[in-house]
């Protein structure tokens, strides 16, 4: 039977962080053997918020290209593709707009969010506000089943599931609906609900020892505990979180210990930048190799872009016949 499909991605505005690793770039090495995997670098994405800043992609894209690698993404088996470069999704892009209200895309809750952090509430790019739809042409430009990401992504799962069903009812069934794989969701040093660039509050894949370190020292604990033998709080500690996620076989213990007062906040978070660190050392390693060779990064990119300029040519053959708009191919008598 042919592998099922999965599409997902990033905007190139930046080295990830722990938080793109455990929600999202984990189960794209989990997945790369059992689906066909096409992994997006949304640079047209990046511009919505980025668009004056058209300097740093270049190096963005190789980036978040390096990060994904460096964690085991493989790119003899997932098909890595720079959107900017695939045709047919700012074609269906354009096509889609018809299929989708002003009124919906200003209800979108992610939009909302994003709105308020990039300051568009009172003058909204049309960019910005029509990402989603973009994001709609991303998924199915090379009809992938599956969408691997997290929860502030459902919006446009959502939009992208009602442009597909409007298209095809309109037209012809030709396009696939997608389906969310829900991701995990990691929380930022400050205890914000996300790790995220733009609040600070991250640790980067590419940070260095002596960074992760700092860090982690920052990292919010149960604020009730004052001293090492107070009993602590587990479910309101960031750090207690992370070892949780990165230390699975001692949390247990971690949590017993700091419920009863016998392990202090400070070696609590020495044993985690342990563990941060150890788990990042190969990461960081493939990372500093692969900066080296940005030709042989640029080569992964070029093919897994041809690849996918491919499967947007013979989508947008089965579009364009569903449109009627495939003139030059129907006899010219009619
Ligand atoms: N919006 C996603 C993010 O901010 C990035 C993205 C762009 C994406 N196109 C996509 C994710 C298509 C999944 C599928 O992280």
């Amino acid at each position: 039977m042919e592998k099922k499909r999965i599409l997902t991605g990033d905007r190139p505005t930046g080295p990830l962080h722990l938080g793109h690793y455990v929600g999202s770039i984990a189960n794209r090495v989990k997945f790369q053997d059992s689906y066909d995997t096409f992994i997006i670098i949304a640079d047209i994405q990046a511009l919505t918020t980025n668009f004056d800043k058209p300097g740093r992609l270049r190096q963005d894209v190789l980036n978040v290209t390096m990060d994904n690698i460096a964690c085991g993404v493989d790119p003899q088996k997932a098909t890595i593709f720079v959107q900017s470069m695939v045709p047919a999704i700012a074609e269906l892009t354009i096509i889609y707009a018809n299929l989708v209200t002003v009124q919906q895309l200003l209800h979108n809750p992610t939009i909302k969010t994003e709105a308020v952090q990039y300051n568009y509430e009172e003058s909204m790019p049309y960019g910005f506000l029509g990402y989603p739809v973009s994001q709609a042409a991303d998924i199915t430009f090379c009809r992938a089943h599956l969408v691997p990401v997290g929860e502030d992504q459902a919006p446009h799962i959502e939009l992208t599931r009602k442009i597909v069903r409007k298209f095809n009812a309109i037209y012809a069934r030709v396009l696939v609906e997608p389906e969310q794989i829900l991701n995990p969701r990691l929380i930022g040093l400050d205890g914000n609900t996300k790790m995220s660039k733009s609040l600070g509050n991250a640790i980067y894949l590419s940070d260095s020892p002596a960074e992760v370190k700092r860090k982690v020292n920052s990292a919010v604990t149960d604020p009730a505990r004052i001293h090492p033998t107070d009993k602590g709080h587990p479910e309101v500690c960031v750090v207690f979180s992370y070892h949780k996620t990165f230390n699975t076989e001692e949390s247990t213990d971690v949590e017993e210990r700091c419920r009863a007062g016998t392990i202090g906040c400070v070696p609590c978070k020495v044993r985690l930048n342990e563990v941060l660190n150890r788990f990042l050392e190969p990461i960081r390693q493939r990372r500093s190799e692969l900066e080296k060779k940005p030709d042989e990064l640029w080569d992964i990119l070029n093919q897994g872009t041809a690849r996918a300029r491919a499967e947007g040519e013979s989508t947008m053959a089965l579009v364009r016949q569903a449109m009627k708009t495939d003139y030059f191919l129907v006899s010219r008598n009619c």
